[in-house]
C-alpha cells in the first residue's frame, strides 16, 4: 500500500530545453524510481496553457512535444500516471466550487498577476489591461488539480511555491468550513538552480540562449560549441567553477569524470577540445532518448492512447472524490 500522492502538472507552453530536462524532468524522474512509498501522478496542464496562449496549434503541439519528452527520458507509465488536465472534466468542476471557497484578497497577492497589474499601473494603463479572469484564478485552477487527488507532496519550481501556499489557504477554508476533506498539500522545491544559457543569463526560450533537449545531434553539436568561454588560450589553467561548459559538464558526467574534467581545466584544456569532450558526453545520455522522442512525435496517436490510459486509471479517483465534495458541499439529489 503506497502512503501518500506525488503530483506534478506541467504546463506544455513550448519544446523542452536542456534547462528543463535537468531542472524538472530528470529529478522528477529519478524520484519515481527511488521513492517507493508514493503513488506519482504527473499530468499536462492543458487548461492552464490556455491562459498564456490562445494558439490552438501551438497548444496541441507543445503538449505532444511535453508528453513525447517525457516518455523518452524515461517516464513509465505503468508505474506513473500520465493523462492530460483536460480528459478530467472532475478538475473543471472543483475550480469552480474552489473558487466559492477562495477569497479573492487571496488571489490579489499572486505574484503572477500582481506582476501585470504592477506594470500596467506603472505604465499608465487601467489595472487590469490584459488580464484574464483565467490568469487571475490560475492558482485556484492549480489547487484543484492537486487536491483532486489528495496529493501530499508537490514537486515544483520555487517560483511556484506561492501557488502552494494559496492552495493550503484554500484547503484551510474549505476544510473549516465544511469539515476535513482534503489533504493539506506540500510543495517540494528541487535545488532551485537554474541552468545558465549559451550566453551565459539563466536559459530560457525568450532569451533565446536554450539548448533544445531533443533536437539533431548536429545541432546540438552547434549549440554546445556557441558556449560563452573566455578569451584564455590552450595551456592557460581555467577556473571550472566560472565556466558554464563545466556547469553542463558537471550535471551529465559521472563522478570519477567530472573530476577528471576539473583537473583537465586546471592543466589547461583548451576551450575547443573541453566542448567536444562536453558534447560526446552530453550526447552519450541524450541520444537514446533523442531516438525514442523521434519514435513518439511520429506517432502521436500512440502518445494520445497512452495518455487515455492514464486518464481512465485516474478518472474513478477523481469522480469518487467529487461525490464526497458535492455532498458536502450540498448539492445532492432530493430523493
Ligand atoms: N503552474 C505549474 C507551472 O507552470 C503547472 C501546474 C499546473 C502544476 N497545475 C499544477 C504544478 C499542479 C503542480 C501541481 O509550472
Amino acid at each position: 500500500m503506497k502512503r501518500h500522492v506525488t503530483l506534478t502538472g506541467i504546463t506544455p507552453s513550448g519544446t523542452p530545453h536542456l534547462g528543463n530536462y535537468l531542472g524538472a524532468m530528470r529529478p522528477a524522474i529519478e524520484k519515481t524510481r527511488t521513492d517507493a512509498n508514493s503513488e506519482f501522478f504527473y499530468f499536462l496542464a492543458d487548461y492552464h496553457s490556455l491562459i498564456k496562449s490562445q494558439d490552438f496549434d501551438r497548444i496541441r503541439q507543445s503538449s505532444i512535444e511535453v508528453a513525447a519528452s517525457w516518455l523518452a527520458a524515461g517516464l513509465d507509465p505503468e508505474q506513473v500516471k500520465i493523462y492530460r488536465q483536460s480528459d478530467l472534466i472532475e478538475t473543471a468542476e472543483l475550480n469552480w466550487i474552489l473558487s466559492c471557497v477562495a477569497p479573492k484578497g487571496l488571489l490579489n497577492r499572486a505574484h503572477a498577476y500582481k506582476a501585470i497589474r504592477d506594470d500596467n499601473v506603472e505604465n499608465g494603463r487601467d489595472e487590469d489591461f490584459n488580464v484574464t479572469m483565467g490568469l487571475y484564478c490560475y492558482p485556484v485552477l492549480m489547487t484543484a488539480d492537486i487536491i483532486l487527488f489528495d496529493a501530499k507532496y508537490v514537486p515544483v519550481g520555487a517560483d511556484q511555491v506561492q501557488h502552494l501556499e494559496i492552495a493550503r489557504d484554500i484547503v484551510g477554508s474549505f476544510n473549516y468550513r465544511y469539515g476535513e476533506t482534503f489533504v493539506l498539500p506540500e510543495a517540494l522545491v528541487g535545488d532551485g538552480k537554474l541552468l545558465t544559457g549559451l550566453d551565459g543569463r539563466k536559459m530560457s526560450k525568450s532569451y533565446n540562449n536554450a539548448i533544445e533537449l531533443y533536437c539533431p545531434e548536429k545541432q546540438l553539436k552547434k549549440d554546445i560549441m556557441k558556449i560563452k568561454t573566455n578569451s584564455q588560450l590552450p595551456g592557460e589553467p581555467k577556473n571550472p567553477d566560472e565556466s558554464i561548459l563545466f556547469e553542463y559538464f558537471a550535471a551529465f558526467g559521472q563522478p570519477d569524470e567530472v573530476a577528471n574534467m576539473r583537473q583537465a581545466f586546471l592543466d589547461g584544456i583548451g576551450w575547443g577540445d573541453a566542448k567536444e569532450k562536453l558534447f560526446q558526453l552530453v550526447n552519450r545520455e541524450l541520444a537514446p532518448e533523442r531516438e525514442k522522442y523521434q519514435y513518439y512525435i511520429s506517432h502521436p496517436g500512440e502518445i494520445e492512447d497512452i495518455l487515455l490510459a492514464g486518464a481512465d486509471k485516474v478518472k474513478p479517483l477523481a469522480k469518487a472524490k467529487m461525490e464526497e465534495v458535492r455532498n458536502k458541499v450540498g448539492i445532492r439529489a432530493f430523493r
